[in-house]
């Protein structure tokens, strides 16, 4: 399904274990990391054409905090915007691409609509879900990696309305990942 006219499509793209946790209770991605380092040279589950598909960049305050500890800013030049209801400080490096926003996701994505954005990659758990309870996400990409956590941060929970999902594309990868593509049907 697409996006309803005049506003941007929102894609998620998200690893999760076997039990539907997308980071370790303490926020860490180690588990991520190490299936990174050892998948074969040139194979990166299909983030390089996904990331080509999207013009800006929607995460949460938690996913923002992770990706500073990254050696390297992993975003170049395109704009992201951290949603927090706080706020949060930006690094000076980043000031020129990096913003944050308070605002309601419907309020967002108008906003980013009419500044000229056609497609936003929406990041972290309580950010996916906030857009999906507001009806915003359009397509939804989850790579299973072969190991069940126990514990940690939840992509889903019980809070969340029911979504049906329409099958998109279905992809075995290296090292036992499987990656599936939903469209959100309307
Ligand atoms: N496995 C993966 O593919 C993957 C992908 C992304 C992230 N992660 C990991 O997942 C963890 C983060 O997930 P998370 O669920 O804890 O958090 P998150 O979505 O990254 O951040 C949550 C915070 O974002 C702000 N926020 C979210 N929705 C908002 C809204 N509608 N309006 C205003 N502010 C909003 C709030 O910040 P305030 O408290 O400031 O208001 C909230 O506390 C990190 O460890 C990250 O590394 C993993």
């Amino acid at each position: 399904m697409t996006a309803a006219p005049g506003r941007p499509s929102c894609a998620a793209f998200l690893a999760v274990s076997v039990d539907g946790f997308i980071a370790r209770e303490d926020g860490s991605v180690d588990w991520l990391n190490e299936i990174n380092a050892a998948m074969p040279p040139g194979e990166d589950g299909g983030y390089g054409d996904f990331i080509a598909t999207v013009d800006a960049i929607v995460m949460g305050r938690h996913t923002f905090a992770t990706a500073l500890t990254f050696g390297a800013w992993p975003y170049g030049t395109m704009p992201v915007h951290v949603l927090s209801r706080r706020g949060t400080t930006i690094p000076a490096a980043l000031a020129g691409t990096v913003t944050t926003s308070g605002e309601a996701p419907a309020t967002l994505v108008s906003r980013l609509g009419a500044a000229g954005h056609r497609r936003l990659y929406v990041d972290g758990g309580a950010t996916v879900r906030s857009f999906l309870e507001a009806g915003l996400i359009d397509d939804l990409t989850l790579t299973t990696i072969p190991v069940i956590l126990g514990q940690g941060i939840p992509l889903f929970g019980a809070a969340l309305p029911e979504v049906a999902l329409e099958l998109g594309a279905v992809r075995e990868l290296p090292l036992g990942l499987v990656q599936v593509r939903y469209r959100v049907r309307r």
